[in-house]
């Protein structure tokens, strides 16, 4: 069991929402091996402990394409997080502003693009899916363009959607979905006048906008479903390229020859990531994946990477292994849910404290100081 903020946010996440919302974010795909892994490994990963090297003047800052940020974080883009807490993209936006990180909206996000960058000053990052409707994505992107956001997230690792089968259990999907998910609201009373009823529109926002109807919680894995193109390959991409004159992040990388055809493609970024263990399960951790792809490409593009993340010693551990830059999935969302923003904002703090300390401890004064040597079994 790993004991962390994380840990304790999920705990809080979980009374708090209705089932099926909590199982939706807590799960994985078939039997949740590659869940499993993600933190299992990294857990595993020793740190190597330094002393007596005056590390008064410790520095958490980074840049990243011409931006600095407080800490090597960013939040991971994030389904429907409008559901976990009222409004909750511009909850977490605002959050990851006041901290001085990046914000990074899903598609399927329940706030459109235009509901959220309002409400923050500084530009924030959107994450696009590979889908049939290319009407849909020029749509978004331009969009995107006209909201201010800096950077493109491009995930390519759904060309088609993973079963998760806790979601027929939970009542995400499967039989009377819809009536279970009535039955479990009403005994969430919080959730359900908080965000069930005040939260409102429940809909897809940004495909609603598209589309110039609503688009319901009911439709979302049936869009989703028939969107999902399993055509796609690298030179699809170019397109896009081609139309995105901002950084371009390829998210979902797991292999080395991937992440050497991300920098031929003239990628800025990649995400190291099996997208939460919700994607293909039995493939490896991105803990253990990070270390051969950072000796391949590390100085050619900027490396992120997420899966399993839950304190701020994990990210030390990930950045000693050859990141730029971490990212925060289910971490950040369970303590949206318990608290919204300032229950990110809080567990952003934990995160730089949990960092510094180790940091100290492993004697590296800055990010660009961790490398192989803070580490005793890599
Ligand atoms: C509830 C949920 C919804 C997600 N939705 C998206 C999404 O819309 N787009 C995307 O690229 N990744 C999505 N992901 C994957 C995350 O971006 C990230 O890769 C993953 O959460 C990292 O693993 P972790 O949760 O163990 O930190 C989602 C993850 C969760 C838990």
């Amino acid at each position: 069991m790993i004991i962390s903020a994380s840990t304790d946010y999920r705990k809080a996440a979980k009374a708090k929402l209705p089932p099926f919302l909590f199982h939706y974010i807590d799960g994985g795909s078939y039997g949740e091996h590659t869940l499993r892994r993600n933190t299992e490994d990294l857990a595993e990963i020793a740190l190597k402990q330094r002393v007596l090297k005056n590390m008064s003047d410790l520095s958490l800052e980074t840049e990243i394409f011409g931006e600095k940020f407080d800490l090597p974080i960013a939040l991971s883009p994030v389904g429907l997080t409008g559901m976990y807490a009222r409004r909750g993209e511009v909850q977490a936006a605002k959050a990851a502003e006041k901290k001085g990180i990046p914000f990074t909206m899903s598609t399927v996000s329940v706030c459109p693009i235009e509901e959220v960058t309002p409400a923050i000053q500084r530009p924030m990052w959107f994450q696009l899916y590979v889908l049939k409707d290319r009407g849909f994505m020029r749509n978004v992107l331009e969009r995107a363009k006209a909201a201010g956001v800096t950077t493109l997230v491009f995930t390519v690792d759904m060309p088609v959607p993973g079963a998760r089968y806790r979601d027929m259990h939970s009542g995400m999907s499967g039989p009377n979905a819809a009536a279970r998910r009535v039955f479990q609201a009403m005994r969430h009373p919080e959730w359900a006048f908080d965000v069930g009823l005040f939260g409102k529109p429940h809909d897809l926002g940004n495909i609603s906008t598209y589309r110039g109807e609503p688009t319901k919680l009911e439709d979302y894995i049936g869009w989703l479903g028939e969107n999902f193109d399993p055509s796609i390959s690298w030179k699809d991409l170019e397109w896009i390229r081609d139309f995105w004159d901002g950084p371009m992040i390829i998210k979902g990388i797991l292999d080395v020859e991937d992440a050497k055809d991300a920098v031929k493609f003239g990628a800025d970024g990649i995400v190291v990531s099996n997208h939460g263990g919700r994607q293909l399960d039995g493939v490896m951790s991105s803990a253990k994946a990070l270390p051969s792809i950072a000796d391949a490409v590390k100085g050619d593009l900027k490396i992120f990477v997420d899966s399993g993340i839950r304190t701020g010693l994990d990210v030390v551990r990930m950045l000693a292994m050859g990141a730029d830059c971490a990212m925060l999935g289910r971490s950040y969302i369970y303590a949206l849910a318990a608290q919204g923003q300032a229950g990110v904002e809080n567990l952003l703090d934990l995160y730089d404290k949990e960092m510094r300390v180790a940091m100290t401890l492993t004697g590296a004064k800055s990010i660009q100081d961790l490398n192989r040597d803070s580490l005793v079994n890599i």
